[in-house]
Order: C-alpha cells, then structure tokens, then sequence
C-alpha cells in the first residue's frame, strides 16, 4: 500500500500572498543589499526561513481570543487566563510576563547571578549568553560530544555532558554555580533535543549540590514529542505529559512564546521560589510593566494562553516535526550535508562541506545562503564565520521552518531548489566583507563578490 502523504492539520482561512521576483530581480536587490539577506525587504523573497521565532500563524481559537483580551493595566482576567495555561503545563508556582524571551533572561540573571559565577547550560542561545556575561557571570557550554559531529546520528544530541557538569561543580564548588540550564529543544546545537533520562540526571546532580535547574523552554513541545517518539517507555504518552514531566524536574524556567507560544510576539519567566519571584518582579515592574501585564497587550497573553495548547496537539506536532525531517532527508539522500538528525524546528546545511573550494574566510555559509536565494527566493540564515567571527567552529546556513506558515509544497519546492545549488556547487564562489559593525556584526555587514 502506497504511504499516505502527511497532510497539514488544518486548512487556511485566510491567506498571505508571496510574490515572485525573476532572478535579474533578485540579483539586483541582493547586490544592493551587500550580500547579506537581512538587508533585503520581505517582499522580495519567497520563502522566508530566517527564523522560527514570532513567525508562526494563529489559529481561529487564538484570534477568537485576542478579542476577549482586556487590556486593563493591572488585575486582567487576560492575564489569569494566561497564568492558568502556563501552570496547567509546566506547573510553577509563580508566572511573570515578558515582552519576549530575552526579557526574562535579563531579569533572571540580574536576580540569580553576579560577577564571577558560572552558569553551565547544555548550550546557550546566543541572547541567554548575552545576558548571563552582561550580569559578569561565565556562561558555559557543556553539550555532550556527538554534538559537536554535525554528520553523527544519535536520538538526543541536545542532552547536556552530566560528567562534565559533576566535575564542574567539584572543582569550582556548587556556591559559584547559582543554577543550571537546560535549552529544549538545543537551538544553537541544531534544535536536538534532550532526553528526560537527560535532564533527570542532570536534576541529580543539581539536588545533591542544592543547585537550582532552570529550563529554556522556547520549544518544550518539540521537545515532548521526541521523547515520545525516541525515549522508551514515552510512546504512549502525550506530549502534555511529558512536558508535565520536564518541568516537574524544574524549579523554574524562561520561555519566548514566540516559539512554541504560537504567538507573534510574548515570553514569560517562572520560579518556585517565593523570594525570588518578588525580587524579579519588583525588576519587571522597572522595565517591562506592572506584573499582571509585563510589557504585553492583554490580547498577546490570551493569544498565548491558547497558542501553548495548541502547540501540544499531537497531529500538530506530527506533522511538524515530520515536514522538518521530510526536508531534511531529501536533502541528504541527494548527498547535501546537514546537521543530523534533522532538528525541531530546523535544517542545518554544514557550508563548509558543500562547498569545500570555498575557505573558511571567505564565508562558505554566506556564499550558499546568497545562492540559495539567487536560485529561488528562499531566505536563510548563515550561522558560521560572518556571525561568530574567529570563534565560529562550523559554518552553516539554517532554514528555520516558521509553523503553521508554509504548506507541503512550498517545502517540496525549497528542496528542489537546495538540490539544483547543490548539483552545480562547484561553481560557486567566496565573499569578501567590505563593512562591519563592531558588534553583531552579521545584521548589518555588507560584502562583496569575489572574482572567480
Ligand atoms: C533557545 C532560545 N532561547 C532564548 C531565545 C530568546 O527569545 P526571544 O527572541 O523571544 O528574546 C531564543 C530565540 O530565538 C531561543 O531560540
């Protein structure tokens, strides 16, 4: 019997025209741009897989929603509702809103750090590094090593290095570590997820030590679902289930709704921990807003409190996870290499290896990212040597899939087009930058061609 297509669980009620650009067009735009994607208007590109983040569409339920939102400054039933969803999922005692993730990183860290501790994480994202140096402390990386194999199989690459972690805490002491981090699903790691055998060791060894574990829960429910799928014993369970189970483990964690919120826009911080939670709020009210609010509209937390159950729904995140993977197999059966296994929420071209001619200082992800578009409107992202400079260890151009957003064919369509790049790879050529900022660099960097 044929295989039966895997279908989007929903249908479209409302629709967003893409426009074509003929690739004269698009060659002209780029030029202009300096070779750099995020410099091009939205318009002109087809596909857009720069990020997953505040991308997704909403559902009936949400929008239905957003018109219930009450936008009263303090005391929202807007925000009960939103409460209420967050604790029936990750059951903490305390949920404080943010206007988005970074947001509660910042007060976390102001909170729980000071100058000269160490926060291990199994990897920080880059904002969670950002705001954990900004406070003085040392964020360090403990992944374990398959993750640093791009080619390698293995079920859970985003699981944290629990030896590492027991002999950094013997040999710095649990007083210089204030809390541990757990990122689900692993974004700078390729979006891998972590088991719960995982993160139950890892929840060990931080009690043996009276060590707090915070989750950076962005993708909790992709997360859930590859443990459903790959950890024995889970295959019966929901996805609500197991992340129930996640954050059982947890004594509080950080979250960008803008991920698996469902909403555009959105985070949150939560704690167990009664003093902690007043001082974090008495920051929030500083910066982000009054507690029942916190730099959201009423309508945001409503669109959260809904997009959080959605995000649960097993034919959603079948489905999801299954056209991630489908574009990613495709790719590699046709010898294009990628991060494996293909993530959560994105696929991961290693450029250094599909375009081996190219050095490394001449910007192999920035040279396929521009290829990728010239060949057909897709926008992604090069997460290499433009972004990290000198300490990049891997170039690679991410196709981040927003959710919800784009149909069966349109990613049967950017497949193709990664394949036709691929079969004439040899061609293509390195980049020179001819501008940089002195920091973050990759938003603003204009480069150039340089001459075959
Ligand atoms: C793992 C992880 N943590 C934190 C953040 C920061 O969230 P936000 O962009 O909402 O500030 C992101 C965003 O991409 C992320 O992927």
């Amino acid at each position: 019997m044929a295989v039966r297509p895997i279908i989007e669980p929903f249908r479209i009620k409302s629709v967003e025209p893409i426009r074509e650009t003929t690739r004269a067009q698009r060659q002209e735009l780029i030029e202009k741009a300096g070779y750099n994607l995020f410099l091009v208007a939205s318009e002109a590109i087809l596909i857009d897989l720069l990020t997953d983040s505040g991308t997704s569409a909403m559902s009936t339920e949400q929008w239905a929603a957003m018109m219930r939102g009450d936008e009263s400054y303090a005391g929202s039933p807007s925000f009960a509702r939103f409460r209420d969803s967050v604790q029936a999922i990750m059951g903490f005692q305390h949920v404080i809103p943010t206007h988005q993730g970074r947001a509660a990183e910042r007060i976390l860290f102001n909170v729980m750090c000071k100058k000269g501790d160490i926060v291990p994480n199994n990897t920080h994202f880059d904002t969670t590094r950002a705001n954990c140096e900004f406070v003085g402390a040392i964020a360090l990386d403990l992944p374990i090593p398959e993750a640093k194999e791009p080619a390698l199989l293995h079920p859970f690459k985003g699981n944290m290095d629990t030896a590492q972690l027991s002999a950094l805490i013997e040999k710095e002491g649990a007083q210089r570590i204030p809390l541990v981090m757990l990122t689900v699903t692993n974004n700078s790691g390729g979006g891998q997820p972590v088991s719960m055998a995982n993160i139950r060791e890892v929840k060990g060894i931080c009690h043996k030590h009276g060590i707090p574990l915070y989750i950076d829960a962005c993708r909790f429910a992709e997360n859930a679902y590859f443990i459903k799928l790959r950890e024995a014993g889970y295959a019966e369970k929901t996805p609500r289930e197991i992340a129930r189970e996640i954050f059982s483990y947890a004594d509080g964690c950080t979250m960008s709704a803008k991920k698996d919120g469902l909403a555009n826009i959105g985070g949150f911080l939560c704690t167990n921990n009664d003093i902690l939670a007043q001082q974090e709020r008495d920051l929030l009210i500083l910066t982000e807003g009054f507690p029942t609010y916190g730099g959201l509209a009423g309508r945001d937390l409503e669109a959260i409190a809904v997009g959080l159950n959605e995000a649960l729904a097993e034919d959603y995140l079948h489905y999801r996870i299954a056209s991630t993977a489908f574009l990613g197999n495709h790719i590699a059966k046709e010898g294009v290499p990628i991060v494996q296994p293909p993530g959560g929420h994105a696929i991961y071209i290693d450029a250094r290896a599909f375009l081996p001619h190219v050095p490394v200082s001449q910007f192999p992800g920035v040279a396929l990212a521009v290829e990728l578009y010239l060949e057909g409107g897709i926008r992604s992202v090069e997460i290499g040597s433009l972004m990290f400079g000198d300490n990049a260890r891997m170039d690679l151009v991410r196709l981040a899939i927003p959710r919800r957003v784009y149909t069966q064919s349109h990613v049967e369509y950017v497949v193709e087009i990664i394949l036709d790049v691929w079969r004439r790879r040899e061609k293509i050529h390195g980049y020179e930058l001819v501008h940089q900022a002195p920091f973050l660099r990759h938003f603003t960097a204009r480069l150039k061609p340089l001459a075959v």
